[in-house]
């Protein structure tokens, strides 16, 4: 969800009406995800490096999604949709942490879709925390394979991403998804999160489903 800040920079706003409009949008692109049926939606919330960012923002950000679920806990309820988090909460302020519990908690058997939101979350770090607890539960090497690895990542259970969006015209991978994008199709557009519409949803949508994705393969005849 990037663009956030250079949004409101443009409109002369402070950047905290950036996140509040990109927290807009995240509502409508959930709801429409829904709609379509998307059993899957990640959205990248917060990085471990954004820790790096003044703390009024920090502290700003986790205001905002702390209002945020709480305003939406009824919605996810209502359309079946199931909160799970990506990454470490417990390093997070304790009121966010436990609005979290909370809205994880009340939505952990919806069953139409999974929302996550990643939090604290790095692709490297997840990676290092899956060696870490393979080590700590004495598992031998030939009791690894990709699939096994896969387990101990925040996605356990989970299909690997079919598609990745990025918005506001950065094309790199920023720690996301390292382990699971390995064969996801890629959207890159120029659009600040913050304005990214339902409409633009669908045209990535429309984008993915005109690729041949070979996974590695030879093409189809
Ligand atoms: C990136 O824009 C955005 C973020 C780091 C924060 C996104 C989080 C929210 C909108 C909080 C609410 C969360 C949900 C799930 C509703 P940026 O600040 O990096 O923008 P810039 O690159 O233009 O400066």
């Amino acid at each position: 969800m990037d663009g956030n800040g250079r949004w409101a920079h443009g409109k002369n706003l402070p950047r905290s009406e950036g996140h509040n409009q990109g927290t807009k949008t995240a509502k409508a692109i959930v709801e429409e995800s829904r709609r379509l049926n998307i059993q899957y939606l990640t959205l990248y919330a917060f990085s471990r490096e954004n820790w790096a960012r003044p703390k009024e923002e920090v502290s700003f950000l986790f205001g905002l999604l702390t209002r945020f679920l709480k305003g939406e806990l009824q919605t996810l309820v209502k359309h079946d949709i199931r909160l799970n988090i990506l990454g470490d909460i417990n390093d997070l302020p304790l009121t966010a942490r436990k609005v979290i519990e909370h809205v994880c908690s009340k939505t952990k058997s919806n069953k139409s879709m999974t929302l996550n939101l990643a939090l604290n979350y790095s692709g490297r770090f997840e990676i290092v925390r899956a060696c870490r607890l393979i080590l700590e539960q004495g598992l031998s090497a030939d009791q690894i394979d990709e699939k096994k690895f896969s387990d101990y990542l925040y996605t356990a259970d989970q299909p690997d991403p079919d598609l990745i969006i990025r918005t506001s015209g950065e094309l790199r991978i920023s720690n996301y998804l390292l382990y699971q994008s390995a064969y996801s199709e890629f959207y890159f557009t120029k659009t600040l999160w913050p304005d990214f519409t339902t409409g633009e949803l669908h045209l990535a949508l429309e984008d993915y489903a005109s690729r041949q994705r070979r996974l590695g393969g030879v093409d189809p005849l």
